[in-house]
């Protein structure tokens, strides 16, 4: 039987992932689903945002879907136990290093971008984001305190040849699939991870795909390409940081960050771990109103990577498409709906 194991987290994660789960048992009764508390939620109860049992029911399962941590009421507790890093650890222990974050452009939603529908009307790209490696787990780090008195914080931004060469593999694999394009982003004008990202991701592309499309961006063109020609892009291959920022700005491109899902994947045969990309938006959590859509479609991201059932994928996907398109809308995309409510109005076209 299959295995999915939900972490609704803080925030509005509860309310999207709770539609997630209505729909999962509708479209794949068989499915075994379990529940426990992570992020905030799991710190204010046990002490940890991820217990050991946790991590263990996530590894032993076919795929986990997390809902969103963090909010303000955790900011002052220490790095270590707060909910950010428990999504860190989770993460890091699931060994999911590839990072699928799909920008799609509803048709019926491109008007709901703050960008002109002319520029976003029919996008679809891909960013491949890293996800276990560079700045966000390079040592070392933390904040000292010099003999003068000042403070000084490091970081380290580190990435190995493999580290680079199997998120990559990814990418290209994808881009194969779709319109056969990868756009490889860094800084190698100014970081020596850069560089050596470029060597690599460049040999990797001689060697094992000459067949797919290579352009290489610096991040910061990438940015700004990003909002003046957003269709130029298929697959866009990126670090961790640099990716968690352009994801941000391509969810932005399709109207809501309430819409899009993610996928992280490991080692094949190892568990997917998906999440909406949106937060745990602490100013409207409770209330019935957040949007469901990147919840559900990050399920179907879930039965298309990890649970074998990359038909019933299909069927959400477009059942989300057909809602839309009747003009079911929450209220972030300038609708009425709520959470159950937007859930409804997609069972609907199942
Ligand atoms: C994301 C988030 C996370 C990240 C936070 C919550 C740790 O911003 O998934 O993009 O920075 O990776
Ligand atoms: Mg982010």
């Amino acid at each position: 039987m299959p295995t999915l194991l939900l972490l609704p987290g803080d925030g509005i994660g509860p309310e999207v992932t709770a539609q997630a789960e209505r729909l999962a048992r509708r479209v794949l009764p068989e499915l075994v689903i379990e529940t426990r508390p992570f992020g905030g939620t799991s710190y204010d109860t046990i002490g940890t945002p991820l217990s050991e049992e946790t991590l263990a029911l996530a590894l032993a399962s076919d795929a986990v879907l997390m809902g969103a941590v963090g909010g303000p009421q955790w900011s002052g507790v220490p790095r270590a136990s707060r909910p950010e890093a428990g999504l860190l650890a989770l993460r890091s222990a699931m060994g999911v290093y590839a990072n699928l974050r799909p920008a799609l452009c509803f048709p019926a939603l491109a008007d709901a971008s703050t960008l002109k529908r002319e520029v976003v009307e029919g996008l679809d790209l891909m960013i491949v984001r890293e996800l276990t490696g560079g700045v966000y787990f390079g040592q070392p780090r933390g904040v000292e305190t010099l003999p003068d008195g000042q403070k000084r914080g490091v970081d380290t931004q580190v990435y190995t040849t493999l580290e680079i060469e199997r998120v990559s593999r990814v990418a290209f694999a994808l881009a194969e699939g779709r319109r056969n394009k990868v756009t490889s982003c860094e800084k190698s004008n100014v970081m020596e991870t850069g560089q050596l990202w470029r060597e690599v991701v460049t040999a990797l592309h001689r060697r094992e795909f000459p067949g797919v499309t290579l352009e290489h961006m610096l991040a910061d063109n990438a940015a700004m390409q990003l909002v003046k020609n957003p269709r130029q892009f298929d697959v866009i291959l990126t670090d961790n940081l640099f990716g968690d920022i352009l994801s941000d700005e391509a969810a932005q491109l399709t109207g809501s960050l309430g819409m899009l899902p993610s996928a992280a994947l490991g080692a094949p045969g190892s568990p997917g771990l998906y999440e909406p990309i949106h937060g745990s938006a602490p100013d409207i959590a409770g209330r019935g109103v957040a949007n469901p859509l990147a919840a559900i479609l990050s399920f179907a991201m879930a039965l298309q990577w990890s649970l074998g059932q990359p038909d019933l994928a299909g069927r959400v996907t477009r059942a989300v498409d057909a809602a839309l398109a009747d003009g079911a809308r929450t209220r972030d995309l300038g609708g009425t709906l709520g959470t159950a409510e937007m859930t409804d109005a997609v069972l609907a076209h199942l």
